[in-house]
């Protein structure tokens, strides 16, 4: 009867206005003695009363009576119930299907999926199938990254690994009883029965996870690997499904496909944590945490950067290896060192990675010590500038030039140079001395800085910059290695430094010492050095880099790549430490002005054989890229000693043939087989048979 009562009061209710909802409930408390009553009202509570009484008689004074507490009942529903149609003035009768509109779980489903088949399922029009790894399927001893050839299988194929940590001691004690169980069964069974060696190997597994946990403090878990091959039509989900059962053979695993079971299967390898109870028991594998932790299958074995050049393929899983040498967020710098012993592929790898900065309008300098004809084709194909510094060319760059270039440097970025641009040069001159004439004294040194100073002062070249233009703002000449000849020869004290610097002046090497006659406006310049003679060789080396960093100087935000290939000549035995100080300073602060030195050796006990290999090995120290092409084991040793190769690696270095190396990019370390499209190599190539193939 109350309930009548009430539900009568919402419906009628239901059709009023907030406000008069409002009102009513108020109404109820007035009801209920707060407020003089009316004698219709106190009828109507009298009636309601009765009603109630009939069917609870047992109201006694000083409780609630039951038609009041009906009626408090009543006004707390209603209230609710006005609040919550004020929030909510409008109630859709249409569920969100038929309403149109969309949920969560729409966006997330599939549109379509079709589970009636054994061997797979279609979602989407997408052909998934399922395998798992059988518990007792695993290699019983595995390596660090075992599941990789897995997890890199390529195209179509993911890898679903669960793992669930068990409770150390209820684990233990169960794994107490069936060692103790499988014990005493033992003894019941003759050793020449075949159940004897699996109760056997069963009791030492048992003891082996025991000792795993007890000793060293292990963990147990269960873990399930699923793999998942998808293909857009049958054939191509059958031919990706036989692949992995061949991988995991390989891999001394076995795999099973989870016939019937495909759509649990697909909702297992969402990552829900809810693997179907029937994958679980036929997957599941115990393994204690090391086991576990060999199997994190996110060690990478890829450089793909976005912006990169192609180096070639990673041997590992035969991906293409991207490197974006100027990608300042992953690698601290762009330097590379390039080692192998000869005919490694150093020069190859060197005008490869060049043409393709190239291609990217990136400002390549190469400099070529020895063999230069080796960079001449592939820079005219390109059209870039090829020159040649010997003593027999036409080709010049005066050492003496202070280049209108390094006075601009920070133009660019709105601030001017302060410090004496002289100075700079004639500190410059000095390491070039220093190797025209490696046993030069501290006076005859003197004399060289006070005649260079004259020298300049000569064209009206002060310390001060502003003394390098002329009134009209146009750069003034600069001396030439005679004027410096002439003062030199009016001094008695410096007569040896006038003999060695007259080699330049009058003697064979006159050509070296004129002035710049070569345009250096190319974005592909290859400076050939390989025409001098040894005891020129770290001068001309010195020629040209004086230039080149000149030139990387002029924009600190334009791309640019320094390659130095041979790069022992300047800091190994033969040259000394000025001007080995000079190629470690552009491997330090090339990369302040946007730019990247590449060095390319051979040799590589001569390459670290100047002051107990310092330079050599910050060099090494300053890349943050290096390639390491195949080498001798003994050469091996030694770079394994310095780049901290493992022993595997190492080995690796010794096994590879010309063509591949060692990539370590930060942290990654891959190798790499270098590749070259066919018409790259018909210009970069220096095999005699590939040569004399063209001449036929
Ligand atoms: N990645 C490669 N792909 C194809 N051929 C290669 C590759 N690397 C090297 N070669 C072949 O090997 C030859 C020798 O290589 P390269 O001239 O680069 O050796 P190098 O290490 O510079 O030797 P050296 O120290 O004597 O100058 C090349 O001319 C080329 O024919
Ligand atoms: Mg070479």
């Amino acid at each position: 009867m109350a309930k009548k009562i009430k539900k009568s009061k919402l419906d009628s209710l239901l059709g009023q206005t907030v406000k008069e909802r409002k009102q009513n409930v108020k109404e109820p408390a007035r009801e209920q003695g707060y407020s003089p009553k009316s004698p219709d009202e106190a009828d109507e509570g009298q009636s309601d009363l009765a009603g109630d009484s009939e069917a609870r008689p047992d109201s006694r004074p000083g409780w609630y009576s039951e038609a009041d507490f009906d009626e408090t009942q009543n006004a707390k529903k209603i209230k609710l119930f006005s609040k919550l149609f004020m929030r909510k003035p409008e109630i859709s009768e249409l569920t969100p299907l038929q309403s149109g509109s969309v949920d969560i779980l729409d966006i997330i489903s599939p549109p379509s999926a079709d589970l009636y088949h054994r061997d797979y399922i279609v979602v989407d029009g997408v052909y998934f199938a399922y395998l798992y790894l059988t518990g007792y399927g695993y290699a019983t001893t595995v390596g660090n990254g075992w599941l990789n050839p897995l997890v890199e299988a390529g195209e179509g194929i993911n890898l679903i690994f669960t793992i669930n940590r068990q409770q150390k001691d209820k684990t233990l004690s169960k794994i107490a009883q069936s060692t103790m169980i499988n014990r005493s069964r033992m003894r019941d069974v003759q050793d020449t029965r075949t159940d004897y060696e699996e109760l056997d190997s069963a009791v030492s597994a048992g003891m082996y996870l025991k000792d795993g946990m007890n000793r060293y403090n292990e963990d147990f878990y269960y873990m399930h690997t699923m793999i998942e091959v998808s293909a857009d039509d049958l054939d191509l989900l059958e031919q990706r499904i036989a692949a992995v059962q061949n991988l995991c053979v390989s891999q001394d695993m076995f795999c099973k496909r989870a016939d019937y079971k495909h759509g649990e299967s697909f909702i297992s390898a969402l990552p829900l944590l809810s693997l179907d109870p029937d994958i679980d028991r036929k997957s599941r594998r115990n393994a204690l945490t090391s086991s576990v932790a060999a199997a994190f299958p996110f060690s990478s074995f890829e450089i793909c950067d976005q912006n990169g050049i192609m180096l070639g393929i990673n041997q590992h899983n035969r991906s293409v290896c991207i490197v974006d040498i100027f990608d300042s967020v992953k690698y601290s710098n762009a330097n590379m060192s390039i080692m192998g012993m000869s005919g490694a592929g150093k020069t190859f790898l060197l005008q490869l990675m060049a043409l393709r900065f190239r291609e990217q309008g990136v400002q390549v300098f190469i400099i070529a010590p020895l063999k230069g004809h080796e960079f001449r084709p592939a820079c005219e194909a390109i059209n870039g500038k090829y020159i040649k510094l010997s003593p027999s060319s036409n080709d010049c760059i005066n050492i003496m030039d202070i280049r209108r270039i390094s006075l601009d440097t920070d133009a660019e970025l709105g601030s001017s140079r302060e410090d004496s641009l002289l100075a700079d040069k004639i500190q410059k001159l000095h390491i070039f001395f220093t190797l025209l004439k490696p046993n030069i004294t501290d006076e005859e040194r003197h004399y060289l800085d006070t005649s260079l100073i004259e020298c300049y002062a000569g064209r009206g070249i002060t310390h001060d910059n502003e003394s390098l233009l002329n009134a009209d703002g146009s750069f003034k000449e600069m001396p030439v290695l005679k004027d410096l000849y002439e003062i030199l020869c009016e001094r008695p004290e410096a007569k040896n430094l006038a003999l060695s610097v007259s080699r330049f002046v009058t003697g064979s090497a006159k050509r070296l010492g004129q002035r710049t006659n070569v345009d250096l406006d190319n974005k592909y310049i290859v400076l050939d050095i390989s025409e001098m003679s040894k005891d020129l060789l770290p001068l001309g080396m010195f020629l040209a880099l004086d230039y080149c960093w000149d030139k990387c100087k002029e924009s600190r935000v334009r791309k640019k790549v320094l390659m130095l290939d041979e790069l022992w000549c300047l800091i190994g035995a033969s040259s000394n430490s000025l001007a080995a100080d000079f190629v470690l300073e552009i491997f330090k602060i090339i990369r302040g002005y946007g730019g990247s030195a590449i060095g390319a050796t051979q040799d590589l006990n001569d390459f670290f054989a100047l002051d107990g290999g310092k330079y050599g090995k910050s060099i090494i120290n300053n890349s943050r890229l290096k390639v390491v092409l195949p080498l001798e084991e003994e050469e091996a040793g030694r770079v394994k000693e310095v780049m901290g190769l493992s022993d595997e690696e190492a080995a690796q270095v010794v096994r590879n043939s010309r063509g591949e190396g060692l990539l370590c990019a930060g942290r990654n370390r891959i190798s790499v087989a270098f590749h070259s499209t066919e018409k790259e190599k018909f210009y970069i190539t220096t095999n005699r048979e590939e040569l004399a193939k063209r001449l036929v």
